[in-house]
């Protein structure tokens, strides 16, 4: 029995006069009442194989019947084209329609489609050429991830999905329970009873691995998980999910010099990996979406990222001159206008923000010896502003517990977290590298939800 070829290895290495088996969906059909052209496509890449059927040695109805959408099995012959567009067709002698596809109602017609009619199609929209290469590109990048990681001896650590404590302290967590919420119980002091609930605590949703990620690096050395992440935070912008996947490194020994040069080092592999192993989808990319994506990815390859501090940046902004919607000032947070003005305008290279007020961040920072500043990175890239976010990490028991007592965190929830500053301490570093925000980079999409599978963000959860 002769076994089914990808249209990928048909393409890249065709051997012209054998019998093949393809197996795909219809994208186009044309020609006339005599010969018939197919254009079909498998997902293995993004062109499609041209399926040449003589009209007259087929059953009419099952010609009728293969419209754009429709799945089929193709047996015949692979030949060099007669026609432009393509070096290799396939001469059919046998079709079988294993799905037909209702021509009035299918979604995807051939004209193109608006991204927000595509989002609201999720479900079908694999099956363009835009989705078709954005998903092959977030696969080879996850694929690259680990990759990367293995090749350095990092070990791979799966952290909880629900935990009891919020990492970034920013109290923007989906709560887990299987609670009655029409009928919540109270304790005597009327707060809620969480000791009848499944676990007997409060838990939620992580937005972070990174706490348990340093219990594994202060044993295992290095680890990184790459794992989904929750944020109940209601931003609605083009580069905000309430789930998305992080990558988050945690390396002993490591200060913030070391996870710089490490933050900089994988994102620089990570896009040569997508230049060299995703050219045809980049390409198209490029072509149909940003024609100034290959450009901007070799950029960012061959330049050296810049690194300044986050004081050094306030007076860059400050002297601008421009007009912000946000106010600059030293001690307020940067909002997205400023990451983007450093790095597109000011420095047109990404950005390493470094050493941020203790204020505007998160607790487990190292606190630098001037008492206002945390040894903080922010990775800030064009079009995109804040890619990663890292720290070194506060390795000092009393300074750590000084901290949480000052930002009145639950120290007890965290008596975990603060053992490993008691017994073995080390320096410490890593950082969370944002996954959607990274294949919004290499795709050159404009907007997070097409670049993961089925988005959710607020009042919205469909598929
Ligand atoms: O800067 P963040 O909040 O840092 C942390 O979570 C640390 N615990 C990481 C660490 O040091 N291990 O998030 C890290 C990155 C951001 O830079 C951004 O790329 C991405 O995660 N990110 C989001 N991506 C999509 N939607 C959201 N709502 C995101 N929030 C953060
Ligand atoms: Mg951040």
């Amino acid at each position: 029995m002769m076994k089914r070829t990808k249209v990928k290895a048909l393409l890249s290495a065709p051997q012209l006069g054998s019998d093949v088996i393809v197996k795909g969906w219809v994208r186009t059909k044309r020609g006339n009442k005599n010969i018939l052209f197919i254009a079909l496509n498998d997902g293995s890449t993004i062109n499609n194989i041209q399926v040449v059927v003589d009209a007259a040695s087929f059953d009419e109805n099952l010609l009728k019947d293969i419209t754009t959408g429709a799945c089929i099995s193709v047996t015949g012959k692979l030949v060099e084209s007669q026609g432009q567009g393509q070096s290799t067709e396939i001469n059919a002698a046998s079709i079988e329609l294993y799905g037909k596809s209702d021509a009035e109602t299918y979604p995807l017609q051939k004209k193109g489609h608006s991204m927000e009619f595509l989002r609201e199609n999720a479900h079908l929209r694999f099956r363009t050429n835009t989705f078709g290469a954005v998903f092959r590109i977030r696969h080879s990048m996850a694929f690259a991830i680990h990759n990367y990681f293995n090749d350095k001896g990092f070990v791979y650590l799966h952290t909880p999905i629900v935990t009891g404590s919020d990492c970034e302290g920013a109290g923007e967590m989906f709560h887990v329970t299987t609670m009655d919420l029409k009928n919540i119980p109270h304790d005597e002091a009327g707060s809620v009873d969480y000791k009848s609930d499944f676990f007997g605590k409060e838990t939620n949703l992580t937005v972070s691995g990174q706490l348990e990620g340093e219990l594994g690096a202060l044993a295992l050395g290095d680890i990184y998980t790459f794992g989904p992440t929750f944020r109940a935070e209601n931003s609605n912008t083009p580069r905000h999910l309430a789930e998305f996947w992080m990558i988050e490194p945690e390396m002993s020994f490591y200060d913030l010099t070391d996870n710089m040069d490490l933050a900089e080092d994988f994102l620089k592999y990570l896009i040569r990996y997508a230049l060299e192993n995703c050219k045809e989808d980049l390409d198209f990319l490029n072509n149909m979406i940003d024609k100034a994506l290959l450009e901007r990815l070799k950029f960012v390859v061959e330049n050296e990222f810049i690194r300044v501090t986050y004081t050094e940046a306030v007076s860059i902004l400050t002297a601008s001159g421009k007009k912000w919607d946000y106010p600059v000032g030293w001690g307020r947070d940067l909002q997205s206008e400023h990451e983007r003005y450093l790095v597109e305008e000011h420095f047109k290279r990404p950005v390493i923000l470094t050493d941020y007020p203790k204020e505007i961040k998160a607790f487990y920072m190292k606190q630098n010896a001037d008492g206002k500043t945390v040894r903080a990175m922010d990775v800030l890239f064009p079009g995109i502003g804040e890619i990663i976010g890292g720290s070194q990490r506060e390795d000092q028991y009393d300074l750590l517990l000084a901290r949480i007592k000052e930002m009145k965190l639950p120290e007890k929830e965290l008596w975990w977290y603060l053992d490993t500053r008691k017994y073995g301490t080390a320096p410490h570093s890593g950082f969370g590298l944002g996954f959607e925000r990274l294949i919004l980079f290499v795709t050159g999409m404009s907007n997070i939800r097409d670049v993961i599978p089925f988005p959710r963000t607020p009042k919205n959860a469909e598929f």
